[in-house]
């Protein structure tokens, strides 16, 4: 009964209000508070761009220092954590361990829970921000059977992550300037993106009153799959599947892209909002040519592929009519590989980046004030029949 919009996948339906990013796609247009992302990608940093994110202005240098102090002081996980960790295999995907400890997090931390109190959201705010590289890097060194890492506070959040990362008990440890740079832009540009699917997913729970370390795991659940988050590492093994530079080859997998009889696409193209150049995609190109330029690394040969791909399938009439164009994810892989961090590790970052994102727009809606959120649907299943008797 009653009168239902039929939207399925939400293609035309606003489910919120929000004050945090605008998105214009026919334009490749994105703003963060009204900030153009290139700007915020050039002239600050991830921890300003979080406190940008999550209280609407941009923060005095004291609100800064405070901020950035509160973030830094939070980085240790409790000690249980890490047996936590020790219930799953060493080979299990990171994404799922990811799922399964930033979940858990809600019982360390149910001494802020009440979530009507700003001051409780905004620990559990910082709490998250300053976590999720933690975990994030115990993924890595218990996937490689090394040590865990306890974070260093005297560092930013970048070179920690690094330290995290790629130190280790036995030996000091140096943080390459340009990988921490490249990094945290990586953070930025992954920060924010309005009502994708992971910040609707988070939305959706936390209208339920679900507590927000429970919101956040359900978002990375959702950022998981090769459509949203995990794009990123489909890119490099779709580059890495390519392999050969030359002209037929590369030709080969742009019309396997075309086809519809083959489930192949061009991975890190199109994307549902932006009809134009994705604006993240054009800064992560810049900083893949720079970083690889700078440290020496990374497979060349992967950039050279992934440049003439964009290349051929720009100039094709197939994406033309489309209008698919390269999103932020087709060039930030090339860049992590370039930082030695392995590809099961790509979505994990992407999920540590946005969690700012998330918890962001979970603050507004709660601040704001939520009804519930409950989808209708169109039944098309069998009318009322009688059990066999
Ligand atoms: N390669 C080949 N054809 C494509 C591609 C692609 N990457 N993307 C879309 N198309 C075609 C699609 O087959 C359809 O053709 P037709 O009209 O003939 O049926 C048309 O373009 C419209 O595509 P759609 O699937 O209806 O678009 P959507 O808005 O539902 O999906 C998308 C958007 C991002 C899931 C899709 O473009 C895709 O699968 N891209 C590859 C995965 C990817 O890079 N995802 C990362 C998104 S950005 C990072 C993030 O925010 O998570």
């Amino acid at each position: 009964s009653g009168y239902f919009t039929f939207d399925p996948g939400f293609v035309s339906t606003a489910s919120c209000e929000s004050e945090i990013t605008y998105i214009d796609g026919a334009n490749g247009v994105l703003l963060h508070r009204g900030y153009p992302i290139d700007q915020l990608a050039e002239h600050s940093n991830y921890i300003e761009m979080g406190y940008l994110l999550l209280n609407g202005e941009l923060p005095t240098e004291e609100q800064y220092r405070e901020f950035d102090y509160h973030v830094r002081n939070h980085t240790m996980v409790h000690e249980q954590i890490a047996n936590f960790f020790k219930g799953f295999r060493r080979d299990a995907h990171p994404m799922a361990v990811m799922c399964g400890v930033a979940g858990a997090l809600s019982a360390f931390y149910h001494d802020n829970l009440d979530i009507d109190d700003p001051e409780n959201r905004e620990v559990s705010a910082i709490r998250l921000l300053a976590k999720m590289p933690t975990l994030a890097s115990m993924c890595y060194k218990y996937n490689i059977g090394q040590p865990f890492m306890y974070p260093r506070n005297d560092l930013s959040y970048a070179e920690n992550f690094l330290y995290m990362m790629f130190g280790n008990p036995c030996e000091p440890f140096e943080v390459n300037p340009v990988a921490a740079k490249a990094m945290d832009r990586i953070f930025m540009l992954h920060a924010d993106h309005e009502q994708n699917a992971s910040t609707s997913t988070v939305r959706l729970a936390g209208s339920t009153g679900a507590n927000p370390f429970a919101c956040i795991s359900a978002g990375i659940a959702a950022l998981w799959g090769p459509a949203h988050g995990g794009a990123n590492e489909a890119v490099l093994t779709m580059l890495e599947e390519i392999g050969d530079e030359s002209e037929e080859n590369i030709q080969r997998y742009v019309d396997r892209a075309k086809d519809k009889d083959d489930p192949f696409r061009l991975m890190g193209f199109g994307h549902r909002v932006y009809r134009n150049f994705d604006p993240r995609a054009k800064v992560m190109k810049e900083t893949c040519d720079e970083v690889l330029a700078e440290l020496g690394t990374g497979n060349n040969a992967k950039l050279k592929i992934a440049k003439r791909l964009e290349q051929i399938a720009l100039e094709d009439e197939y994406f033309i009519e489309r209008k698919l164009y390269p999103n932020v994810d087709f060039y930030s892989g090339i860049i992590l590989e370039a930082l030695g961090i392995p590809t099961n590790m790509f979505t994990v970052i992407f999920a540590m980046s946005r969690t700012i994102g998330w918890i962001s727009h979970w603050n507004e809606m709660i601040k704001n004030g939520v009804r519930i959120g409950r989808p209708r649907q169109l039944y098309k299943g069998y009318d009322k029949r009688d059990y066999p008797a």
